[in-house]
């Protein structure tokens, strides 16, 4: 594995790849973030265009710790994942503790894609980095969230009321979910 966080890295587990974004997934992001179970779901609203879709490729996504899921038997992108600094989400950080977010495309659901892609993600950040843990929440209505990250050794750690920053989230409990690694 490279160290550092390196533009351009891709990593590889089983069945999947990380990559990061390239303008040429707008089409295909916009095909999936059209969809309002998936955005609503994690925080934020359907995106309403194509233009919509490749501008969050172009800020949102254009970072060393965000990548696109990409399926290796068919190279065909199925979602995104990523983690950065908590500063700016109502989770209860620790100094310097990042969170983590995902998402799949609603007709890969179900799969095992998402634990797939968190596992890899996970790996890569303890071989990479000197973080000890990272912290992530759901919206208590969102339990199949809760379960990748239990898959993936997150434990609960409470319950937090997410603030108006989360789309359609104002007021709804949150369940915090931590990993500390060993
Ligand atoms: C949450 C999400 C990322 C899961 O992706 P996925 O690739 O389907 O996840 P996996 O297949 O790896 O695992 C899903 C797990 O949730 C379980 N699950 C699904 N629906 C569930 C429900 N209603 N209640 C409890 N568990 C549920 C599945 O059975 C599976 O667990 P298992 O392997 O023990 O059977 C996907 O549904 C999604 O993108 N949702 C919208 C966006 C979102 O919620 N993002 C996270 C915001 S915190």
């Amino acid at each position: 594995m490279i160290a550092g966080f390196m533009e351009q890295e891709t990593l590889e587990s089983e069945r999947i790849a990380l990559r990061h974004w390239q303008d040429a997934d707008a089409d295909i992001l916009y095909e999936y973030a059209r969809e309002p179970e998936v955005g609503e779901r994690a925080g934020w609203p359907p995106h309403q265009s194509r233009e919509e879709s490749l501008e969050v490729i172009r800020t949102v996504f254009d970072n060393p710790t965000t990548w696109a899921i990409v399926l290796k038997e068919t190279g065909k992108v199925v979602g995104a994942i990523g983690y950065g600094p908590s500063c700016d989400c109502a989770l209860p950080a620790r100094e310097g503790e990042p969170t983590v977010g995902y998402w799949v495309g609603k007709p890969y659901w179900g799969q095992g894609i998402c634990t797939e892609a968190l596992r890899l993600m996970i790996d890569h950040i303890r071989q990479t980095t000197a973080i000890n843990s990272l912290i992530s929440g759901h919206f208590a209505d969102n339990p199949a969230s809760g379960r990748v990250m239990e898959k993936c050794g997150f434990d609960p750690t409470g319950e937090t009321a997410c603030d108006s920053h989360l789309y359609g989230g104002a007021g709804k409990p949150i369940r915090v979910m931590r990993l500390v690694f060993s």
